[in-house]
């Protein structure tokens, strides 16, 4: 098992634990952790992109397609990532991953209940 730190982008963070072999986004759903996923998980858009802040090294390298959809993305970085493409490796490190502005805002949009939360919160709509 690894320890994953989800940060949002205010700095709050949700820590959990993984099991290698499912992906961050798979992992933040099961744990209520707000990552956006407006495809659904399939490389087909950007919204679940976030930043790996620790544990970059321990990850697969990122396929071509991902490569491609994070150019979709706002503000990506070198240690962005798609967070439906990342799975937890085998042998697991810890990681921290920060969510970006982008994902959240698709998140709130995904569950319009949630969405007192964000005007409190200054989120982006
Ligand atoms: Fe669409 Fe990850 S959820 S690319």
């Amino acid at each position: 098992m690894a320890t994953i730190t989800f940060i949002d982008p205010e700095g709050a963070r949700q820590q959990v634990e993984a099991e290698p072999g499912k992906t961050l986004l798979e992992i933040a759903e099961e744990h209520e952790v707000k990552l956006g996923s407006a495809c659904g998980g399939v490389c087909a858009c950007s919204s679940c992109h976030c930043y790996i802040r620790e544990g970059l090294d321990s990850l697969e390298e990122m396929e071509e397609s991902e490569e491609d959809r994070l150019d979709m993305g706002f503000d990506v970085r070198p240690y962005s990532r798609l967070g439906c493409q990342v799975k937890v490796p085998g042998d697991p490190e810890d990681l921290v991953v920060e969510i970006s502005e982008e994902s959240i805002a698709t998140w709130y949009n995904e569950h319009p209940e949630h969405r007192h939360e964000q005007h409190k919160k200054g989120v982006p709509a």
